[in-house]
């Protein structure tokens, strides 16, 4: 299999060879142009039309029989794909486990479907993440147990960690202005409009410390100078997070993620797993302008050459492999607001993708074809909120502004079909 693999590589790289002397000015000639025209600091993300040649080449040695398909095939098969809520965690760690072996990497052609798409061979091993069920259940919990003790542990001060009576935990944030929870609210429920599920179920609760769920801590509520009767959002607390640092593919040096990226081949199935749920990530920061993850990181590269070495912010990792997006305060309100000095950096992020999971995206065309998105979240938000009015909603300007970036992004996937789709 490694000799296989290896003729492949020598094969691949041969034919590499001889036809980038070929297209040499040709390319050269594009890309330039083509940097040129990008928005953001440097080269940003500087993949382009040029990569068309090579890639035929590329899908031609595809078509090469390799002799360990079939076996490969049967053998990542073999992990149970009836990954409900339930058995999700066992599931993603045996498949973790299973997969981190360097002969369970699938081929580009397994890895890709409809031009654009994460396969869904491939998606079969993603994890549920927070499933509404759980939610459904957490949030009930949340809303029914009482708050016995607020102390540090989820960021800065006006975060707090919270432990309820029955021992579970969440994280308190209290908000200076009623921008950042209903940032952090609001994101949370345009997620699930779309699927993602990589955000911790969250609940609003009035601080209402002569009752009896925040009774017993009220004199920390006090000293934590919050205000009485203040809304808050409470997030279900993760144990054993880590950090995740931005993958090859998304770094600012790279070509960004798209379907002909040799090296796609190369990665392990957990490495992919993170990937699509990067570009889950993706997607979803660009709509709700949240600038504070990965598009930050880009800004800050100005002044830290290695601040992509680093965690990214609000990002951290289960140990299954599960990402999981927290403190999606700048999202959609305060993101827009501030949107005339971001707007290039978010633009960068998204053109460095043109890969996506088929039901993200089917989503996104529903949105963009139905034109309703501040109804359905509207809908969603009081259904599952009984505080959602008094924490209030998107304004009509913002609301058009998600829409608008719901029908950009719809364009943006047409743009990849229409490059990637017929190669
Ligand atoms: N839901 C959560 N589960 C577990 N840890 C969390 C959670 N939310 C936040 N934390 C911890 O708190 C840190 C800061 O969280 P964050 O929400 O980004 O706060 P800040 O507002 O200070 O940026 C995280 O890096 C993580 O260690
Ligand atoms: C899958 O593997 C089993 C043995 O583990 C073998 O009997 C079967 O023929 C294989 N199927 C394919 C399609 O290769
Ligand atoms: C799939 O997983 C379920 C639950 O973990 C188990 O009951 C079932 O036997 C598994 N099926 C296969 C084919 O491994
Ligand atoms: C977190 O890590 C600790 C220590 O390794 C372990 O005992 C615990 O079971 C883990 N919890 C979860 C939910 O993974
Ligand atoms: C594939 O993996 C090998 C070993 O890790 C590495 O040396 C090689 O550069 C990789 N190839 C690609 C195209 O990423
Ligand atoms: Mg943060």
């Amino acid at each position: 299999m490694r000799f296989v693999s290896a003729n492949f590589l020598a094969l691949f790289f041969l034919c590499t060879c001889s036809c980038v002397l070929y297209v040499w000015s040709r390319l050269e000639d594009r890309l330039g142009r083509h940097k040129r025209g990008l928005h953001g600091p440097g080269a940003l993300f500087a993949y382009g039309k040029s990569v068309d040649l090579s890639a035929r080449t590329f899908r031609a040695l595809l078509a090469v029989p390799v002799a360990q398909k079939s076996h490969q095939s049967n053998k990542t098969d073999s992990h149970n794909s009836s990954n409900t809520g339930a058995n999700k965690k066992k599931h993603l760690a045996h498949a973790a486990k299973t997969t981190s072996n360097k002969l369970d990497t699938f081929r580009l052609t397994e890895i890709i479907e409809d031009g654009i798409f994460w396969s869904h061979k491939l998606e079969d091993h993603l994890p549920v993440g927070f499933s509404e069920e759980h939610a459904r259940t957490w949030r009930h919990r949340a809303r029914g147990n009482l708050v016995v003790s607020l102390e540090p542990g989820c960021g800065r001060v006006s975060n707090q960690l919270a432990t309820f009576s029955d021992g579970s935990k969440a994280c308190v944030r209290y908000g200076i202005n009623a921008d950042q929870i209903q940032g952090e609210t609001l994101s949370y429920y345009l997620a699930n409009l779309l699927g993602i599920t990589n955000i911790p179920p969250s609940i609003l609760s009035r601080l209402n410390i002569d009752g009896e769920q925040w009774g017993s801590v009220r004199r920390r509520v006090d000293s934590l100078q919050w205000s009485a009767g203040a809304i808050v959002s409470l997030t279900e607390w993760v144990a054993n997070l880590t950090g995740v640092v931005t993958p090859a593919p998304l770094r600012q040096e790279s070509k960004g993620l798209h379907p002909l990226l040799a090296e796609l081949e190369n990665r392990t199935v957990s490495e992919l797993l993170e990937l699509i749920q990067w570009t889950d990530l993706i997607i979803f920061d660009y709509l709700t302008a949240n600038f504070d993850r990965l598009v930050s990181n880009l800004f800050s590269l100005q002044w830290d050459a290695r601040v992509m070495e680093r965690d990214t912010s609000n990002l951290l990792r289960t140990p299954s492999g599960d990402l999981v997006f927290i403190d999606n305060e700048a999202g959609l309100v305060h993101g827009y607001r501030v949107l005339d000095m971001w707007e290039r950096y978010h633009s960068t992020v998204l053109s460095s993708v043109c890969l996506f999971r088929k039901g993200t995206a089917k989503r996104i065309t529903e949105l963009h074809r139905s034109r309703d998105t501040r109804m359905r979240l509207l809908h969603l938000y009081q259904d599952r909120e009984p505080l959602a009015t008094e924490l209030g909603f998107l304004s009509d300007e913002h609301a058009r502004t998600l829409q608008n970036r719901i029908d950009r992004l719809h364009q943006h996937i047409q743009n990849c079909r229409d490059k990637y789709s017929q190669l």
